[in-house]
């Protein structure tokens, strides 16, 4: 490798995040680097899938404080296009079913509009098949899913290595994965955990995976652990955070915030 490789932070800042002028988020900081994994955990309601969805720049959530960086740059009240377009990829809890379009060739209008952000040649859709087909393989995808209309009847096992497929083919820097899915086995559950590992090594990609799943915690070894609790991040730590949470949840740190 020659010169030096351009690593992208993502940086939360003291953030405060309404919605209908009830606060939600209330003064959350967090740093995310290319190449780490973090996952932020907690309690249903503590607002995790707010904070992504602001990250994400949905119009419903308004910032009423703080900061959302990218390598110091602040993208606040730029659209959700535009972050994708600086190496955010963002996926959500129900991913909605878009009827009419087929899923590789949605995939390959997004890969091609992100190169087109950075200046590269689209790719053909002979190689986009090529590229498509060596990923699902990889993922023990049914072929079929190239055919497929997006989201439409995929099972929830289906949808996440989908999006799993979808970063391995966007390659983005960052990812924000919120998997607060009831519907995944453990066998879809390893799957998913184990393919962030590695695409967080082999691509170098920034990945803050939300769940309240302790178990994924066995799989994923993530770099850092976070427990958001009423809107706040009350705990951060690595493996050995992980597995106290393993055994006894998130109770200690719910008592301590009520008792506040
Ligand atoms: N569109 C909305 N309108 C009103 N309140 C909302 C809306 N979306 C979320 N909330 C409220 O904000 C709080 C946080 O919700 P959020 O979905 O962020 O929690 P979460 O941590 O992702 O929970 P879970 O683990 O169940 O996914 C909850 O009290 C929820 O009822
Ligand atoms: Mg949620």
């Amino acid at each position: 490798m020659y010169g030096e490789i351009k690593m992208t932070t993502l940086e939360i800042k003291d953030l405060n995040v309404s919605i209908k002028d009830k606060e939600i988020v209330k003064g959350l900081s967090l740093k995310v680097k290319q190449g780490e994994v973090h996952a932020l955990m907690g309690p249903n309601g503590s607002g995790k899938s707010t904070l992504s969805f602001a990250i994400m720049g949905h119009p419903r959530y308004q910032i009423k404080n703080g900061s959302i960086l990218i390598d110091n740059e602040s993208i606040l009240g730029t659209s959700p296009d535009e972050r994708a377009k600086k190496g955010l990829f963002l996926s959500f809890q129900y991913p909605s079913e878009i009827p009419g379009v087929k899923y590789s060739n949605f995939l390959r209008l997004a890969l091609n509009s992100l190169r087109k952000a950075k200046s590269l040649e689209p790719v053909s859709v002979i190689d986009f098949h090529k590229m498509f087909k060596e990923q699902i393989k990889n993922l023990g995808i049914d072929d079929s899913f190239a055919s497929r209309y997006l989201n439409e009847g995929f099972s929830g096992g289906e949808k996440k290595r989908s999006e799993i497929l979808q970063l391995s083919i966007l390659k983005p820097n960052i990812a924000i994965l919120d998997e607060t899915d009831s519907g995944l086995d453990i066998d879809a559950l390893r799957i998913v955990a184990e393919n962030i590992n590695r695409l967080a090594k082999e691509e170098n990609i920034g990945v803050l995976i939300i769940t309240h799943y302790q178990r994924i915690l066995r799989h994923l070894h993530p770099d850092f652990v976070h427990v958001m609790v009423d809107g706040k991040i009350v705990k951060s730590g690595g493996k050995k955070l992980a597995e106290e949470l393993e055994e006894k949840g998130y109770s200690d740190y719910v008592k301590e915030v009520i008792a506040e």
